[in-house]
């Protein structure tokens, strides 16, 4: 079955002033769909592969286009319009088990925003960061993963694109602007649900 791009669940000028309209149309219409297009073309070509050395050869464009298909669909379904703009939910963290499990590890919402743009800010090149899961203890732990890898060592909670195509637009080279900024539409309603199901799960 063919890789599609997902709609986004709000309008492409949902998520301003923290990320603009420009960034995201171009982000959503154009770098997703280029993931899913060369996907897509990897796999096709995958099927008509006849011996391992070929199939070998397409490893990296599968690992790439795919992952660049799975970091942004959990990506997008992130984010929402700010509570602060009076838009939405995003930004706001509710009482529930999310928030008991981010205070037992960090105390605060502020000490993890502040880890988790203190580690992204560090990645060289292109990535993502994210918090997630620890399959083993089931505590939140703060992960990175390079060029559009996805997070497999771990269940993601809350996945931020670090690519400069995510915030050159808006935010020049200032990518701390952006890691501060994103925390106003940071989803955590869906992040509570994802959290609910991994530490309720049986099997990660
Ligand atoms: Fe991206």
């Amino acid at each position: 079955m063919s890789a599609t791009l997902p709609d986004l669940p709000y309008a492409y000028d949902g998520l301003e002033p923290y990320i603009s309209r420009q960034i995201m149309e171009l982000h959503h219409k154009k770098h997703h769909q280029t993931y899913v297009n060369a996907l897509n073309a990897a796999e096709a070509a995958y099927a008509n592969t006849s011996t391992p050395k070929e199939r070998i050869a397409l490893q990296a464009a599968l690992k790439f286009n795919g992952g660049g298909h799975i970091n942004h669909s959990l990506f997008w379904k992130n984010l929402a319009p700010s509570h602060s703009e009076g838009k939405g939910h995003g930004g706001v963290l509710k009482d529930g088990p999310l928030k008991e499990a981010i205070l037992a590890k960090w105390g605060s919402l502020e000490k993890l925003k502040k880890e988790f743009n203190a580690t992204t800010a560090g990645i060289q090149g292109s990535g993502w960061g994210w918090v997630g899961v620890n399959p083993v203890d089931k505590r939140l732990e703060i992960i990175t993963t390079a060029n559009q890898d996805p997070l497999l060592s771990h269940v993601p909670i809350i996945g931020v694109d670090i690519w400069e195509h995510a915030f050159y637009l808006q935010y020049l080279n200032v990518k701390v602007d952006y890691l501060n900024a994103i925390w106003n539409v940071i989803d955590f309603e869906e992040a509570e649900k994802r959290f609910v199901e991994a530490v309720s799960a049986a099997k990660l």
